[in-house]
Protein backbone atom coordinates (compact mmCIF):
# COMPACT_ATOMS: atom_id res chain seq x y z
CA UNK A 1 0.00 0.00 0.00
CA UNK A 2 1.19 3.46 -0.96
CA UNK A 3 0.04 7.13 -0.17
CA UNK A 4 1.40 9.90 -2.01
CA UNK A 5 1.55 13.06 0.67
CA UNK A 6 3.74 16.65 0.79
CA UNK A 7 5.95 16.65 3.53
CA UNK A 8 9.06 18.71 4.88
CA UNK A 9 12.34 17.98 5.29
CA UNK A 10 12.49 17.48 8.67
CA UNK A 11 9.82 14.66 8.31
CA UNK A 12 11.01 12.85 5.41
CA UNK A 13 12.07 8.88 6.82
CA UNK A 14 13.52 6.34 4.86
CA UNK A 15 10.56 4.70 3.86
CA UNK A 16 9.37 7.35 1.81
CA UNK A 17 9.86 7.86 -2.24
CA UNK A 18 10.42 11.56 -3.27
CA UNK A 19 8.15 11.99 -6.74
CA UNK A 20 8.87 16.02 -6.66
CA UNK A 21 11.02 19.00 -4.78
CA UNK A 22 8.18 21.15 -3.93
CA UNK A 23 9.76 23.91 -1.45
CA UNK A 24 12.81 25.84 -1.96
CA UNK A 25 15.24 28.35 -0.06
CA UNK A 26 15.93 31.88 -1.22
CA UNK A 27 19.05 30.40 -3.26
CA UNK A 28 15.91 29.24 -5.62
CA UNK A 29 14.50 32.47 -6.32
CA UNK A 30 15.41 34.11 -8.90
CA UNK A 31 18.73 32.45 -9.19
CA UNK A 32 22.14 33.20 -9.73
CA UNK A 33 24.00 31.92 -12.51
CA UNK A 34 25.71 29.11 -9.98
CA UNK A 35 22.67 27.67 -8.40
CA UNK A 36 21.22 27.06 -12.43
CA UNK A 37 24.53 25.49 -13.32
CA UNK A 38 23.95 23.47 -10.27
CA UNK A 39 20.26 22.11 -10.52
CA UNK A 40 20.98 21.58 -14.45
CA UNK A 41 23.65 19.32 -13.76
CA UNK A 42 22.32 17.29 -10.81
CA UNK A 43 18.94 17.06 -12.02
CA UNK A 44 19.83 16.37 -15.60
CA UNK A 45 16.72 14.54 -17.22
CA UNK A 46 13.75 16.03 -15.00
CA UNK A 47 10.90 18.53 -15.57
CA UNK A 48 10.80 22.00 -13.62
CA UNK A 49 8.08 24.58 -12.88
CA UNK A 50 9.84 27.71 -12.71
CA UNK A 51 8.21 31.12 -12.31
CA UNK A 52 9.68 33.76 -14.98
CA UNK A 53 8.65 37.10 -15.61
CA UNK A 54 5.60 36.66 -13.24
CA UNK A 55 4.50 33.34 -15.49
CA UNK A 56 4.30 30.40 -14.57
CA UNK A 57 6.59 27.78 -16.95
CA UNK A 58 7.17 24.19 -17.12
CA UNK A 59 10.12 23.20 -19.04
CA UNK A 60 12.85 20.44 -19.23
CA UNK A 61 15.24 21.38 -16.18
CA UNK A 62 17.82 21.87 -18.61
CA UNK A 63 16.01 25.02 -19.99
CA UNK A 64 15.92 26.86 -16.69
CA UNK A 65 17.34 30.05 -17.33
CA UNK A 66 19.43 32.59 -14.73
CA UNK A 67 16.44 34.82 -13.17
CA UNK A 68 14.22 31.76 -13.05
CA UNK A 69 12.51 31.14 -9.44
CA UNK A 70 12.27 26.91 -9.21
CA UNK A 71 9.21 26.29 -7.84
CA UNK A 72 8.98 22.17 -8.47
CA UNK A 73 11.55 19.91 -9.73
CA UNK A 74 10.04 16.43 -10.98
CA UNK A 75 9.45 13.89 -13.19
CA UNK A 76 13.13 11.84 -12.21
CA UNK A 77 14.20 9.29 -14.62
CA UNK A 78 15.45 6.04 -13.14
CA UNK A 79 19.18 7.02 -13.04
CA UNK A 80 18.18 9.87 -10.52
CA UNK A 81 17.09 7.21 -8.21
CA UNK A 82 20.35 8.66 -5.63
CA UNK A 83 18.20 12.05 -5.40
CA UNK A 84 14.56 10.41 -4.63
CA UNK A 85 15.29 7.05 -2.12
CA UNK A 86 15.40 8.48 1.43
CA UNK A 87 18.79 7.90 2.95
CA UNK A 88 20.08 9.81 6.32
CA UNK A 89 22.69 10.65 3.12
CA UNK A 90 19.78 12.18 1.38
CA UNK A 91 18.65 14.00 3.77
CA UNK A 92 21.81 15.30 5.03
CA UNK A 93 22.12 16.34 1.62
CA UNK A 94 19.09 18.21 0.37
CA UNK A 95 18.99 20.11 3.79
CA UNK A 96 22.61 21.27 2.74
CA UNK A 97 21.05 22.78 -0.70
CA UNK A 98 18.09 24.25 0.74
CA UNK A 99 15.18 21.47 -0.45
CA UNK A 100 12.87 22.32 2.24
CA UNK A 101 9.96 19.86 0.77
CA UNK A 102 8.60 17.46 -1.33
CA UNK A 103 6.05 15.44 -2.97
CA UNK A 104 6.25 11.81 -1.69
CA UNK A 105 5.08 8.08 -2.03
CA UNK A 106 4.99 6.62 1.32
CA UNK A 107 5.34 2.73 1.30
CA UNK A 108 4.29 1.51 4.46
CA UNK A 109 1.36 2.38 6.02
CA UNK A 110 3.35 3.52 9.55
CA UNK A 111 4.78 6.79 8.76
CA UNK A 112 4.86 8.31 12.44
CA UNK A 113 6.38 5.74 14.29
CA UNK A 114 9.74 7.64 14.09
CA UNK A 115 8.47 11.10 15.05
CA UNK A 116 9.23 12.41 18.83
CA UNK A 117 6.88 12.77 21.40
CA UNK A 118 7.50 16.63 21.36
CA UNK A 119 6.62 16.28 17.87
CA UNK A 120 3.23 14.28 18.76
CA UNK A 121 2.71 16.46 21.44
CA UNK A 122 2.84 20.08 19.47
CA UNK A 123 0.77 18.35 17.15
CA UNK A 124 -2.03 16.88 19.49
CA UNK A 125 -1.91 20.36 21.11
CA UNK A 126 -2.48 22.59 17.78
CA UNK A 127 -5.30 20.01 16.72
CA UNK A 128 -6.79 20.32 20.23
CA UNK A 129 -6.87 24.34 18.94
CA UNK A 130 -8.34 23.66 16.25
CA UNK A 131 -11.36 21.91 17.55
CA UNK A 132 -11.05 24.52 19.98
CA UNK A 133 -11.99 27.43 17.40
CA UNK A 134 -15.09 25.16 15.64
CA UNK A 135 -16.68 24.41 19.13
CA UNK A 136 -15.51 28.30 20.21
CA UNK A 137 -17.51 30.05 16.93
CA UNK A 138 -20.66 29.24 19.17
CA UNK A 139 -20.00 30.50 21.91
CA UNK A 140 -18.27 33.60 21.38
CA UNK A 141 -21.64 34.35 19.98
CA UNK A 142 -23.44 33.48 22.43
CA UNK A 143 -21.46 35.10 24.71
CA UNK A 144 -21.74 38.26 23.04
CA UNK A 145 -25.11 38.13 22.39
CA UNK A 146 -25.32 37.98 26.37
CA UNK A 147 -23.24 41.06 26.78
CA UNK A 148 -25.78 42.92 24.45
CA UNK A 149 -28.88 41.60 26.07
CA UNK A 150 -27.07 42.30 29.16
CA UNK A 151 -26.31 45.94 28.04
CA UNK A 152 -30.09 46.49 27.30
CA UNK A 153 -30.95 44.92 30.54
CA UNK A 154 -28.81 47.33 32.57
CA UNK A 155 -30.15 50.36 30.26
CA UNK A 156 -33.90 49.37 31.47
CA UNK A 157 -32.58 48.77 35.03
CA UNK A 158 -29.62 50.88 35.97
CA UNK A 159 -27.97 47.58 37.10
CA UNK A 160 -25.59 44.99 35.42
CA UNK A 161 -27.88 41.41 35.01
CA UNK A 162 -24.80 39.43 35.67
CA UNK A 163 -26.21 35.63 35.95
CA UNK A 164 -25.99 35.21 31.97
CA UNK A 165 -22.82 36.28 31.47
CA UNK A 166 -21.68 34.85 34.26
CA UNK A 167 -22.71 31.30 32.71
CA UNK A 168 -20.69 32.13 29.45
CA UNK A 169 -17.82 33.13 31.67
CA UNK A 170 -17.66 30.22 33.07
CA UNK A 171 -18.06 27.47 30.48
CA UNK A 172 -14.90 29.82 28.14
CA UNK A 173 -12.95 29.20 31.96
CA UNK A 174 -13.89 25.74 32.26
CA UNK A 175 -13.51 24.50 28.63
CA UNK A 176 -10.28 26.44 28.02
CA UNK A 177 -11.75 27.90 25.29
CA UNK A 178 -10.12 31.65 25.44
CA UNK A 179 -6.90 30.52 23.02
CA UNK A 180 -9.71 29.73 20.50
CA UNK A 181 -11.76 32.84 21.20
CA UNK A 182 -8.30 34.92 20.74
CA UNK A 183 -8.23 32.92 17.62
CA UNK A 184 -11.14 33.58 16.65
CA UNK A 185 -11.53 37.22 17.51
CA UNK A 186 -8.72 37.48 14.80
CA UNK A 187 -10.62 35.40 12.03
CA UNK A 188 -13.76 36.55 12.71
CA UNK A 189 -15.45 40.04 11.68
CA UNK A 190 -16.88 41.17 14.99
CA UNK A 191 -19.00 44.05 16.04
CA UNK A 192 -18.11 47.41 18.07
CA UNK A 193 -19.05 46.37 21.63
CA UNK A 194 -20.20 42.65 22.44
CA UNK A 195 -18.21 40.80 20.52
CA UNK A 196 -15.27 43.11 21.80
CA UNK A 197 -16.08 42.78 25.01
CA UNK A 198 -16.09 39.10 25.00
CA UNK A 199 -12.98 39.06 22.65
CA UNK A 200 -10.90 41.58 25.13
CA UNK A 201 -12.13 39.26 28.15
CA UNK A 202 -10.53 36.46 26.46
CA UNK A 203 -7.30 37.75 25.26
CA UNK A 204 -6.89 39.81 28.59
CA UNK A 205 -7.37 36.38 30.89
CA UNK A 206 -5.06 34.73 28.54
CA UNK A 207 -2.44 36.60 28.54
CA UNK A 208 -2.92 37.58 32.22
CA UNK A 209 -2.54 34.12 32.93
CA UNK A 210 0.73 33.11 30.92
CA UNK A 211 2.34 36.33 32.70
CA UNK A 212 1.27 34.99 36.08
CA UNK A 213 2.58 31.67 35.33
CA UNK A 214 5.86 33.06 33.59
CA UNK A 215 6.71 35.58 36.79
CA UNK A 216 5.30 32.92 39.10
CA UNK A 217 3.35 36.45 40.05
CA UNK A 218 -0.15 35.54 42.48
CA UNK A 219 -3.39 36.37 40.69
CA UNK A 220 -5.17 39.29 42.02
CA UNK A 221 -8.17 37.71 41.28
CA UNK A 222 -10.02 35.06 43.27
CA UNK A 223 -10.21 32.72 40.14
CA UNK A 224 -9.79 32.82 36.91
CA UNK A 225 -13.47 33.18 36.41
CA UNK A 226 -13.52 36.69 37.87
CA UNK A 227 -10.38 37.82 36.07
CA UNK A 228 -12.80 36.83 32.53
CA UNK A 229 -16.08 38.27 34.13
CA UNK A 230 -13.60 41.79 34.66
CA UNK A 231 -12.58 41.91 30.93
CA UNK A 232 -16.73 41.07 30.09
CA UNK A 233 -17.96 43.81 32.08
CA UNK A 234 -15.04 46.93 31.46
CA UNK A 235 -17.04 48.50 29.12
CA UNK A 236 -20.61 48.17 30.24
CA UNK A 237 -20.47 51.71 31.28
CA UNK A 238 -21.57 52.24 27.52
CA UNK A 239 -25.33 50.92 28.23
CA UNK A 240 -25.86 54.65 29.61
CA UNK A 241 -24.91 55.96 25.98
CA UNK A 242 -27.90 55.90 23.32
CA UNK A 243 -27.57 52.79 21.33
CA UNK A 244 -27.38 54.99 17.68
CA UNK A 245 -24.78 56.36 19.09
CA UNK A 246 -23.28 53.77 20.73
CA UNK A 247 -23.49 51.69 17.13
CA UNK A 248 -22.89 54.12 15.29
CA UNK A 249 -20.65 53.15 12.03
CA UNK A 250 -19.26 56.94 11.55
CA UNK A 251 -16.34 58.26 13.64
CA UNK A 252 -17.04 61.35 15.74
CA UNK A 253 -15.81 65.01 15.74
CA UNK A 254 -12.85 65.09 18.39
CA UNK A 255 -14.95 67.65 20.60
CA UNK A 256 -18.82 66.37 19.94
CA UNK A 257 -21.16 66.01 22.42
CA UNK A 258 -21.21 62.50 20.70
CA UNK A 259 -17.71 61.57 21.46
CA UNK A 260 -17.93 63.07 25.05
CA UNK A 261 -20.40 60.83 25.57
CA UNK A 262 -18.73 57.91 24.56
CA UNK A 263 -15.53 59.15 26.59
CA UNK A 264 -17.73 58.90 29.41
CA UNK A 265 -18.13 55.33 29.23
CA UNK A 266 -15.14 54.18 31.48
CA UNK A 267 -16.35 56.63 34.67
CA UNK A 268 -20.09 54.98 34.27
CA UNK A 269 -18.33 51.80 33.56
CA UNK A 270 -16.78 52.12 37.36
CA UNK A 271 -19.82 53.99 38.97
CA UNK A 272 -22.10 50.98 37.76
CA UNK A 273 -19.55 48.08 39.24
CA UNK A 274 -19.09 50.27 42.73
CA UNK A 275 -22.64 50.69 43.05
CA UNK A 276 -23.29 46.73 42.64
CA UNK A 277 -20.52 46.06 45.32
CA UNK A 278 -17.81 44.44 42.84
CA UNK A 279 -14.28 44.19 43.86
CA UNK A 280 -11.88 46.98 43.49
CA UNK A 281 -10.08 45.45 40.51
CA UNK A 282 -13.06 45.07 38.76
CA UNK A 283 -13.91 48.47 39.24
CA UNK A 284 -10.11 50.04 38.53
CA UNK A 285 -10.01 48.04 35.29
CA UNK A 286 -13.02 49.94 34.27
CA UNK A 287 -12.35 52.64 35.08
CA UNK A 288 -9.15 53.05 33.50
CA UNK A 289 -8.39 51.01 30.14
CA UNK A 290 -8.40 54.09 28.50
CA UNK A 291 -5.55 55.51 30.11
CA UNK A 292 -2.72 56.15 28.08
CA UNK A 293 0.96 56.58 29.49
CA UNK A 294 1.16 60.28 28.34
CA UNK A 295 -1.98 61.62 30.08
CA UNK A 296 -1.64 64.78 27.96
CA UNK A 297 -3.07 63.01 25.10
CA UNK A 298 -6.61 63.61 23.93
CA UNK A 299 -7.10 60.30 23.64
CA UNK A 300 -6.53 59.60 27.37
CA UNK A 301 -9.43 59.62 29.68
CA UNK A 302 -10.55 60.13 31.98
CA UNK A 303 -8.85 63.36 32.69
CA UNK A 304 -6.14 64.20 35.30
CA UNK A 305 -5.49 60.43 36.08
CA UNK A 306 -1.89 59.37 36.05
CA UNK A 307 -0.55 56.08 34.77
CA UNK A 308 1.02 55.41 38.11
CA UNK A 309 -2.41 55.62 39.70
CA UNK A 310 -3.66 51.99 37.61
CA UNK A 311 -3.32 48.38 38.97
CA UNK A 312 -1.06 46.66 37.06
CA UNK A 313 -4.32 44.60 35.65
CA UNK A 314 -5.49 47.69 34.29
CA UNK A 315 -2.37 48.88 32.75
CA UNK A 316 -2.15 45.40 30.68
CA UNK A 317 -6.18 46.17 29.81
CA UNK A 318 -5.31 49.34 28.78
CA UNK A 319 -2.90 47.77 25.90
CA UNK A 320 -5.63 44.50 25.21
CA UNK A 321 -8.32 46.73 24.80
CA UNK A 322 -6.31 48.68 22.08
CA UNK A 323 -4.78 45.41 20.73
CA UNK A 324 -8.68 43.89 20.04
CA UNK A 325 -9.75 47.04 18.88
CA UNK A 326 -7.13 46.94 15.52
CA UNK A 327 -7.44 42.80 15.29
CA UNK A 328 -11.31 43.35 15.53
CA UNK A 329 -12.86 44.54 12.47
CA UNK A 330 -14.62 47.72 12.75
CA UNK A 331 -17.11 48.67 10.43
CA UNK A 332 -15.30 52.41 9.90
CA UNK A 333 -11.81 51.56 9.47
CA UNK A 334 -9.93 48.28 8.21
CA UNK A 335 -8.81 45.63 10.54
CA UNK A 336 -5.32 45.19 10.87
CA UNK A 337 -3.26 41.28 11.14
CA UNK A 338 -2.57 40.46 14.44
CA UNK A 339 1.53 40.38 13.99
CA UNK A 340 1.18 43.67 12.29
CA UNK A 341 -0.90 45.50 15.39
CA UNK A 342 1.69 43.92 17.55
CA UNK A 343 4.01 46.29 16.15
CA UNK A 344 2.22 49.28 15.77
CA UNK A 345 1.79 49.18 19.13
CA UNK A 346 5.35 48.38 19.68
CA UNK A 347 6.20 51.51 18.56
CA UNK A 348 3.56 53.10 20.88
CA UNK A 349 5.14 51.79 24.06
CA UNK A 350 6.24 54.14 26.39
CA UNK A 351 3.97 56.53 24.96
CA UNK A 352 0.47 55.25 24.63
CA UNK A 353 1.18 52.49 26.83
CA UNK A 354 3.03 50.81 29.89
CA UNK A 355 6.39 49.56 28.63
CA UNK A 356 6.63 47.07 31.23
CA UNK A 357 3.10 45.66 30.96
CA UNK A 358 3.44 45.81 27.14
CA UNK A 359 6.88 43.55 27.30
CA UNK A 360 4.77 40.82 29.14
CA UNK A 361 1.84 41.08 26.75
CA UNK A 362 4.18 40.76 23.81
CA UNK A 363 5.97 37.45 25.73
CA UNK A 364 2.76 35.80 26.47
CA UNK A 365 0.90 36.47 22.82
CA UNK A 366 4.03 36.52 20.79
CA UNK A 367 5.20 38.19 17.99
CA UNK A 368 3.16 36.70 15.85
CA UNK A 369 0.09 35.69 18.11
CA UNK A 370 -1.71 32.56 17.16
CA UNK A 371 -4.04 32.18 14.13
CA UNK A 372 -1.45 34.99 12.64
CA UNK A 373 -1.19 34.46 8.95
CA UNK A 374 2.02 34.54 7.60
CA UNK A 375 3.57 35.10 4.49
CA UNK A 376 7.18 32.56 4.85
CA UNK A 377 10.12 32.73 2.99
CA UNK A 378 9.13 30.39 0.70
CA UNK A 379 6.63 32.25 -0.31
CA UNK A 380 3.84 29.71 1.10
CA UNK A 381 1.57 30.94 3.71
CA UNK A 382 0.94 29.73 6.65
CA UNK A 383 -1.20 30.13 10.16
CA UNK A 384 0.40 30.18 13.07
CA UNK A 385 -0.41 27.59 15.87
CA UNK A 386 1.48 27.72 18.97
CA UNK A 387 4.32 29.90 20.21
CA UNK A 388 7.86 28.85 20.68
CA UNK A 389 9.37 28.98 24.25
CA UNK A 390 12.51 30.34 23.02
CA UNK A 391 12.13 32.52 20.31
CA UNK A 392 9.13 34.42 19.29
CA UNK A 393 10.25 35.10 16.02
CA UNK A 394 9.88 30.81 15.61
CA UNK A 395 6.44 29.47 16.03
CA UNK A 396 4.70 26.62 15.02
CA UNK A 397 2.94 26.51 12.18
CA UNK A 398 0.77 25.04 9.34
CA UNK A 399 1.09 25.48 5.87
CA UNK A 400 -2.36 26.10 4.08
CA UNK A 401 -1.29 27.67 0.44
CA UNK A 402 1.77 26.28 -1.21
CA UNK A 403 4.01 28.55 -3.03
CA UNK A 404 2.01 28.35 -6.37
CA UNK A 405 -0.91 29.63 -4.49
CA UNK A 406 -2.59 26.01 -4.35
CA UNK A 407 -4.63 25.22 -1.30
CA UNK A 408 -2.61 23.13 1.06
CA UNK A 409 -4.72 19.49 1.81
CA UNK A 410 -2.43 17.78 3.34
CA UNK A 411 -1.57 19.95 6.60
CA UNK A 412 1.73 19.64 8.69
CA UNK A 413 2.73 21.35 11.55
CA UNK A 414 6.27 22.94 11.03
CA UNK A 415 8.33 24.28 14.07
CA UNK A 416 10.47 26.90 12.75
CA UNK A 417 12.46 26.60 15.33
CA UNK A 418 13.62 23.31 13.90
CA UNK A 419 13.44 23.91 10.12
CA UNK A 420 16.24 26.72 9.81
CA UNK A 421 15.82 27.25 6.17
CA UNK A 422 12.59 28.53 6.46
CA UNK A 423 11.30 31.82 7.95
CA UNK A 424 8.58 33.89 8.41
CA UNK A 425 8.21 36.97 5.81
CA UNK A 426 5.48 39.20 6.45
CA UNK A 427 2.05 39.37 8.08
CA UNK A 428 -0.56 38.95 5.56
CA UNK A 429 -4.04 39.99 5.94
CA UNK A 430 -6.07 37.28 5.96
CA UNK A 431 -9.00 39.48 4.83
CA UNK A 432 -7.32 39.92 1.51
CA UNK A 433 -5.89 36.42 1.30
CA UNK A 434 -9.40 34.70 2.21
CA UNK A 435 -12.03 37.07 1.98
CA UNK A 436 -14.29 36.04 4.95
CA UNK A 437 -13.62 32.51 4.69
CA UNK A 438 -10.45 33.07 6.81
CA UNK A 439 -11.96 31.08 10.07
CA UNK A 440 -13.53 28.88 7.64
CA UNK A 441 -9.79 27.86 6.36
CA UNK A 442 -8.09 27.90 9.91
CA UNK A 443 -11.47 25.53 10.70
CA UNK A 444 -9.91 23.25 7.75
CA UNK A 445 -6.76 22.33 9.29
CA UNK A 446 -6.49 18.65 9.60
CA UNK A 447 -3.12 17.29 11.70
CA UNK A 448 -1.77 14.03 11.26
FE1 LIG B 1 -13.74 51.21 26.59
FE1 LIG C 1 -13.19 48.27 25.51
Amino acid sequence: MSEIKTVNLENLTPNMEILAYTRFSGAYKSMDENTTTFIKKNFAGTKARVIRNSKTIECPINNVLPKDTVRKIYDFPKQLQKRTLVTDGLIHALKKRGFLGFEVRIKVAKVYGAKSEDYKKAVAKAGDLVEKVKEGVKKREGASDAIEDSLDATRRTGKIQTSDIKAYVDDIVQSSSTDAILAIGSLKRSDQTYAHCVDVAAIFHNAYYKICRKKGKTPAFMDEEESMFAGFVHDFGKSKIPKDILDSTVRFERDSKEMKLMQSHPVMSAQLLASMDMKDIIVDMAHYHHVKYDNTMRSSYPKGVSIDDLMYESKLLCIVDVYQALIGRRSYKKSWAPGAAIRYIDSLAGVEFDPNAWNDFVEAVGTYPNSSLVRLSDDSLAYVMDQSDNDPEKPKIVIVKDADGNMVSNHELVDLEKEKDLEIEEDVDHEEEFGSNALEVFMSIKLS
